[in-house]
């Protein structure tokens, strides 16, 4: 039995965890609103970064709206398969609709923050817009267990916020609804992402998009990582 977090319960009940939350917000067009239209450019900056062909084990960490999930799986070779992991029944069901059964994809329930998955199992994995989501310590648990669970030679992609340039014309907006909704999210503009990685020394790449406002951050596994 994973409980659902008391972040989630308190602060984006509205968005992830009431059915009506799932009705509304399954919409791409409505995403792609809230990322001021630019959904469709950061699900694919995410699946390049993961790979044109994927083989072997991929692991999305928490379900995302919209047809990323559907894109990744497109991209599966023909022995290559998909996990994803997400703490609420409701986004797995809403997952499961949206794929209509296909064997090459697991549905996983667990918390990110405790991965109920063998060490260096997935040959890479994603987390997409969760870790703004997350209090400092959930969120630092959720990269290194997204990181013990990539094998040595494997991957890890983010994407999320980033603090823009201060002449980007959203920088005030944007400060403002994630102060007023998601109240977590601006330590990604406080800290780099490579701060809150378990350990030093990971070759980190951080590439940033519409004026700073979003980074993609590619970790790389060196072959025969010491954990
Ligand atoms: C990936 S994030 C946000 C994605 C993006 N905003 C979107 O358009 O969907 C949302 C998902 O993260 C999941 N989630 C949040 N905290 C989690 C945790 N600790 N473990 C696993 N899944 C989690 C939520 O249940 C939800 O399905």
């Amino acid at each position: 039995m994973t409980p659902v977090p008391s972040y989630l319960a308190h602060t984006y009940w509205w968005a992830y965890v009431h059915p009506n939350a799932v009705r509304l917000f399954e919409r791409q067009w409505l995403v792609n609103l809230i990322l001021w239209g630019n959904f469709a450019r950061l699900r694919d900056a995410a699946l390049d970064a993961l790979g044109r062909r994927l083989n072997g084990r991929t692991l999305q960490i928490a379900c995302v709206y919209g047809d990323l999930t559907g894109r990744l799986r497109a991209r599966l070779t023909p022995g290559g398969s998909l996990d994803v992991v997400d703490v609420l029944r409701v986004q797995l069901d809403n997952l499961a609709r949206k794929l209509l059964g296909d064997p090459r994809v697991g549905l996983i329930h667990g918390d990110s923050a405790a991965l109920d998955l063998p060490d260096a199992s997935y040959d890479r994995a994603l987390l997409f817009f969760l870790l703004h989501e997350q209090p400092a310590e959930v969120r630092r648990r959720t990269i290194a267990e997204a990181l013990r669970v990539v094998k040595p030679g494997g991957r890890l992609v983010i994407v999320d916020y980033h603090r823009p340039h201060r002449l980007n014309p959203l920088y005030g907006p944007m400060a403002l609804v994630l102060r007023l909704l998601e109240p977590f999210a601006l330590d990604l503009w406080r800290r780099e992402l490579a701060s809150w990685l378990p350990q030093e020394g990971l070759a980190v790449r951080k590439r940033t998009l519409f004026g700073g406002l979003y980074q993609i951050v590619t970790i790389d596994l060196p072959q025969g990582a010491k954990r």
